[in-house]
């Protein structure tokens, strides 16, 4: 049984707030700076961030753009607002939950999932709602840590991820799995942090 609900990682990410910039501050800056660039944002374009944390990724975004974030730890929420108001950002910031995201079909040019598909109880809910809230043509990033499609699953990689899964992230996901529940459409893969355990990558939305 795992561990990995909104309720639970609610929990933990509010024990970890205080600490999450001092953890993950600089390891992945050069991949979400990379992972913006991707989307190449255009002045007033709507972007959405999931599971947006403390706001680690707002450094990249264009001033000009119409920002909304979310998370579902109300103490990440309060961290990214300090952060937001002191980039000057026009951004509008709520406690929401991924897999049941409260805009309307069609609302965003671009939206960016980092470290979050692979924390999430269920990725494809997320991915789905994510091909929902955007308009046709639309894309989106996923930055995050996934199992490659040809690789089996271990039972000591399953046996692991019991733990892993409820503490930091799930360590068996496959991206390609996941993306083939919707109908988002791969544009590029970029191998990432850690030998390419973590990976960038771009879908678009076609219609
Ligand atoms: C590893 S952190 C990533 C934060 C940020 N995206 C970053 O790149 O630093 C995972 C975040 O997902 C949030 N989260 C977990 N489940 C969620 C859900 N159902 N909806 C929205 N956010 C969620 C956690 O509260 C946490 O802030």
């Amino acid at each position: 049984m795992s561990l990995n609900t909104n309720r639970w990682n609610r929990m933990r990410y509010t024990l970890y707030t205080p600490i999450y910039d001092l953890l993950v501050g600089k390891i992945f800056t050069a991949s979400r700076r990379k992972s913006v660039e991707l989307l190449n944002i255009q002045p007033d374009e709507k972007v959405l961030l999931v599971g947006a944390g403390t706001g680690l990724d707002f450094q990249f975004l264009p001033k000009n753009a119409q920002i909304w974030a979310g998370d579902i730890t109300p103490s990440m929420v309060t961290k990214m607002e300090y952060r937001a108001k002191a980039l000057k950002l026009n951004a509008m910031l709520n406690v929401m939950d991924g897999q049941n995201l409260q805009f309307p079909d069609a609302t965003f040019d671009k939206v960016i999932l980092h470290l979050i598909v692979a924390v999430i109880p269920d990725p494809v809910k997320c991915l789905q709602e994510t091909e929902r809230v955007l308009k046709p043509g639309g894309e989106a990033v996923i930055f995050d840590k996934f199992r490659p499609k040809d690789q089996q699953l271990s039972k000591f990689r399953a046996f692991f991820n019991k733990f892993t899964s409820s503490l930091f992230s799930d360590i068996t996901r496959v991206i390609e799995n996941l993306l083939a529940r919707t109908s988002l459409v791969i544009q590029q893969d970029i191998p990432a942090n850690f030998n390419g355990n973590f990976r960038i990558i771009k879908v678009r939305k076609n219609n």
